[in-house]
């Protein structure tokens, strides 16, 4: 069997599984462009419409259940509907939900950030994770007295204009004569913020060198994932963010860690785990117990520049800014997430890793489980990528395959092959999702 007819044959039994799915979307297209609202919820022939969260599980509209891999792209990290986490809520609404004042929860919340996270000296709180980058962009420029960014080939960061870029570009159509040219990644993007941001590739503390030495004086920032989330696990090396962070004080620029997605990966988060400690933090996902909050935040003298108490302060607006029931499931959410909280997820993440790797390696396939802590991505390529450039390969979309094959037998995952695991999960639901894979990959191999 070939690609084409696999993917025909999936879509076929996809389509039979989910038919009240297939109606959902045909009336959604009526009503909201592309029958979805969120661009990467959306797969062929349909997405599907899921009914209710419980616990490790999904349920849609056809009544099929499904083992969460996915949890919100990491923000359900408690599962659905934690009942510890919904009594906080609970309790919370019934008292209101945004007063437009200050309230007690903030203190409480932002005190286990900064008690937690390395960085954290002060943070403030916002409602997206691409809110926390712009509001710690603007504190690295108006610190800094600069306005552009080193940002990182195939690092996500957001929806703001100045760091889409680059996450996803073509690698044939780059321009050889402008290393560090930087690619919009869709249309309707300014043109004019591109003059603002050099690209480097990830892992590559030279060419980050390079840019600096000729374009030090313009730069405000160095922002970077130190795992990146979107692109596929992929861990910066000790030795590169090490030398990140000598860069940035050598040429008196704010290194920024972006830990929206890997900030679960230690209990201090990635930069606890590395030791190098930025400036600037980012932090979202499942600090808000599922809700939508992030923070961002780092040095008490950079932060300052938000501090309405001096003269010039940079206002920051947002009318859910640390709004009360963010606060009161991220309270909840943060104590969840132990040490043991996090060991246990990131040993049942090893456990999944080692039975898919098993297959893997029992059916000679060219395929890699990157792994770090508890978040995982299958990618279509012999050896473990260390940048985005590696992640490319042959078999261009054969994760399409991948991901509706699992659908079809009860594992939700990213349409692009990431997982993470989230602290309801047992031991027996990873052993589900490995006979999933191994069915799966084994029914692939003609594929390669
Ligand atoms: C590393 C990283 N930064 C920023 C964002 C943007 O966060 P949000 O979708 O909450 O705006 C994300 C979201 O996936 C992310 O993974």
């Amino acid at each position: 069997m070939n690609y084409q007819e696999l993917y025909a044959q999936t879509i076929e039994e996809y389509s039979k599984r989910t038919p009240a799915s297939a109606k959902a979307f045909e009336d959604a297209k009526n009503y909201m462009t592309g029958g979805e609202t969120r661009s990467i919820v959306f797969f062929n022939p349909h997405p599907l419409t899921i009914e209710r969260g419980q616990g490790a599980y999904l349920h849609d509209l056809d009544g099929n259940k499904y083992i969460d891999f996915l949890n919100n792209y990491t923000s359900m990290i408690h599962g659905h509907a934690n009942p510890q986490i919904m009594k906080a809520a609970h309790e919370s609404i019934d008292k209101g939900i945004c007063y437009g004042s200050a309230i007690s929860e903030q203190i409480i919340l932002a005190k286990k950030l900064c008690d937690r996270v390395p960085a954290l000296e002060r943070v403030r709180f916002c409602n997206s994770g691409t809110e926390a980058v712009l509001f710690a962009l603007r504190a690295a420029n108006a610190y800094t007295g600069k306005s552009a960014i080193i940002k990182m080939e195939g690092c996500f960061h957001g929806s703001i204009d100045l760091v889409e870029h680059s996450i996803a570009p073509e690698l044939s159509q780059k321009d050889p004569s402008n290393p560090w040219k930087a690619y919009p990644d869709c249309l309707g993007i300014s043109q004019n913020v591109a003059r603002d941001i050099y690209v480097a590739p990830f892992n590559n503390a030279d060419a980050v060198e390079s840019i600096l030495k000729e374009h030090g004086d313009e730069i405000s920032t160095i922002i970077l994932e130190p795992i990146m989330g979107q692109t596929g696990a992929i861990a910066a090396t000790k030795e590169y963010l090490v030398r990140l962070r000598q860069l940035a004080d050598q040429y008196k620029v704010v290194l920024l860690f972006d830990e929206i997605q890997c900030l679960r990966v230690g209990y201090h988060g990635a930069q606890g785990l590395y030791g190098v400690t930025p400036d600037l933090t980012t932090v979202g996902k499942w600090v808000g117990g599922g809700y939508p909050i992030a923070a961002f935040g780092g040095k008490k003298e950079i932060m300052d520049v938000y501090n309405p108490q001096t003269k010039d302060f940079v206002a920051q607006s947002g009318t859910f800014n640390g709004n009360k029931l963010g606060m009161a499931a991220g309270i909840v959410s943060m104590d969840l997430l132990d040490e043991e909280a996090v060991d246990y997820i990131n040993t049942l993440a090893e456990k999944l890793q080692k039975g898919i790797q098993k297959t893997i390696e029992q059916n000679e396939l060219p395929i890699s489980v990157a792994r770090q802590g508890s978040l995982m991505h299958v990618h279509f390529t012999k050896e473990v990528p260390t940048d985005y450039a590696s992640t490319k390969g042959p078999y261009k979309n054969f994760n399409k395959v991948l991901h509706l094959m699992l659908l079809n037998r009860g594992i939700f995952i990213a349409p692009r092959g990431s997982m993470n695991i989230s602290t309801v999960m047992t031991p027996e639901d990873i052993d589900t999702a490995i006979a999933a894979y191994e069915e799966v990959l084994t029914a692939m191999k003609p594929l390669f």
